[in-house]
């Protein structure tokens, strides 16, 4: 059976909450005619989310973090623990995302304590695995994913990994407008469910330059359940419509 497919906008370091709301409300009649086939996720600065809760109470559009701390409360100054979103009704957060590994020192350790305080406040972690450029050039994709799955991920059982969200973004697609090949990023998504166990029932989406021209193709490959969407995203109609193509793609792979 197809696994319930999920797309999730991440809007990065964009959007104050005057423009969260504009988007909101250009998003969110679109975005419930397509919540009984997909899940639908905005994942958006923290500044944002108070104002995305109470935009988006009557929907079925979830809230997403961009990233957490795994302490609960304390002296973190700067840092937003996985308690205090799950407070926001945040129901999604990303970690281990390639900027914040690459510019803020993220690495395969913390994403695991960030995922496993996440399941603890009973939060959705997309966790975010890729090679980078000089990995593939190297022939070490496979390698890479399989590190990151077991460093970040092997202490959960595998009905917890069962449970999450895995993002499959190559770094060097990131933001270049050079998407993955759909062929191989579904192997490469094959390799990341087989690295450890309950995975090849957790939804794993694509990540990387995925736009409404592309969206269908990805969508129709057997291993990807939708997308995590930057650039793309930004637009709540351009994203309504990469959604359609994408379940598009799907009706039919
Ligand atoms: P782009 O869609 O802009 O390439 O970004 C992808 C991404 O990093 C999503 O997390």
């Amino acid at each position: 059976m197809r696994r319930r497919p999920l797309f999730a906008a991440n809007w990065k370091m964009n959007k104050t909450p005057a423009q969260a709301s504009d988007y909101v409300a250009n998003f969110w009649a679109a975005a419930e005619a397509l919540a009984s086939r997909a899940d639908i996720v905005l994942c958006a600065p923290f500044v944002d989310l108070e104002t995305l809760r109470v935009a988006l109470e009557p929907s079925s559009v979830r809230v997403g973090g961009q990233d957490c701390f795994w302490e609960p409360a304390g002296a973190y100054t700067g840092e937003i623990s996985a308690a205090m979103l799950a407070a926001m009704k945040v129901t999604y957060c990303i970690v281990g995302h390639s900027e914040r590994r690459r510019l803020f020192g993220e690495t395969d350790e913390t994403v695991a304590k960030k995922t496993a305080a996440l399941v603890r406040a009973g939060l959705t972690p997309i966790v975010c695995v890729g090679e980078t450029l000089e990995e593939k050039q190297q022939g070490a994709t496979a390698a890479r994913v399989r590190a990151q799955i077991e460093a970040g991920l092997g202490a959960m059982s595998d009905e917890e990994r069962a449970s999450l969200v895995i993002a499959y973004e190559p770094v060097w697609a990131i933001g270049t407008g050079l998407a993955d090949d759909p062929a191989s990023a579904n192997e490469t998504i094959g390799i990341i469910r087989a690295a450890a166990g309950g995975l090849d029932r957790a939804r794993v989406v694509y990540g990387g330059s995925m736009s409404a021209d592309n969206a269908r193709a990805f969508c129709a490959q057997p291993n990807i359940d939708g997308g995590l969407v930057g650039s793309a995203s930004l637009d709540p109609r351009g994203f309504i419509g990469l959604i359609q193509n994408g379940l598009s793609g799907m009706a039919k792979g």
